[in-house]
């Protein structure tokens, strides 16, 4: 992409919600790294990994909104007012976001609210953690034997909240791969809620933290097991959890791992 073409009228003060991909640089989309290139502002999660802040054009100015005024993050109307004010003065505006921005990211409530205020507003989607951090491990989603059906859902429900949302009893049955983000704080909960819906404690289980970066670490064991591995090696987040029989070609797949 060329930056002053870019530049010009027609982008003039627009923002971009952009994937920044699970961590290996070489996930990002060519789209998204030629916006880093040319962007005026870059407003990035705490989850961006540094060979992807590494891109950014030196000249542009970079807002860290998992970490300004000494708190842990920017609430959700401050980081919407700050894209506001920056897209005022600023003709490329990047909204960076870890994985995918519409995959738990809140990328769709940022730009429904930039679009409610008349802000141009476009998405570049990323790769997301759920799909590469498993691979990475050596684990596909789905397989012809094992799998054709995969769920994505978000275990950072608290226990005991008023009215919970993910329906763990339809999870554990509604497909054969299961692929949990922030879920690790949570898992002796999730674990309980899907063997109370019938979900063998045999179950094969993955945890990837740290996906497809130099530093990922995995943990497989089975649903029965999971917690006490986590409490003897003190495994945390981030990290995928992937529950489901393709679990089992990690033993098979994992020795081609992406260098
Ligand atoms: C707020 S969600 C954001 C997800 C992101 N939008 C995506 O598409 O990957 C944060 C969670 O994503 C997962 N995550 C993000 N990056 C990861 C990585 N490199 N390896 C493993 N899990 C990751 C973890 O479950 C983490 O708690």
């Amino acid at each position: 992409m060329n930056c002053t073409e870019q530049k010009g009228q027609k982008y003039l003060g627009k923002v971009y919600l952009v994937g920044a991909g699970p961590g290996d640089p070489g996930l990002m989309t060519l789209k998204g790294k030629s916006l880093l290139e040319c962007a005026d502002v870059v407003i990035y999660d705490a989850l961006v990994s540094p060979a992807i802040l590494a891109m950014i054009n030196p000249q542009a100015e970079k807002i860290n909104a998992g970490k300004r005024m000494g708190r842990h993050s920017l609430l959700q109307e401050e980081t919407t007012s700050l894209l506001m004010e920056k897209a005022q003065d600023n003709a490329i505006v990047v909204r960076l976001k870890g994985g995918d921005p519409f995959i738990f990211g809140r990328g769709g409530e940022e730009m429904a609210e930039l679009v409610e205020a008349g802000v141009s507003v476009e998405v570049v989607p990323g790769i997301t953690s759920g799909i590469a951090a498993p691979a990475y491990a050596g684990i596909p989603l789905t397989h012809r034997l094992y799998s054709s059906s995969v769920t994505f859902v978000t275990g950072h429900e608290a226990a005991g909240k008023y009215r919970p949302t993910v329906n763990w009893q339809a999870i554990a049955h509604g497909s054969e791969t299961i692929v949990i983000y922030m879920g690790i704080h949570n898992l002796p909960y999730i674990v309980e809620q899907l063997s109370t819906a019938g979900l063998s404690l045999e179950t094969p289980i993955a945890l990837v933290r740290w996906g497809t970066r130099p530093d990922q670490e995995e943990l497989i064991g089975k649903l029965g097991t999971i917690i006490e591995q986590v409490e003897k090696t003190g495994f945390g987040a981030p990290a995928i959890a992937v529950i489901g029989q393709v679990v089992n070609m990690h033993s098979i797949l994992s020795e081609c791992r992406p260098v």
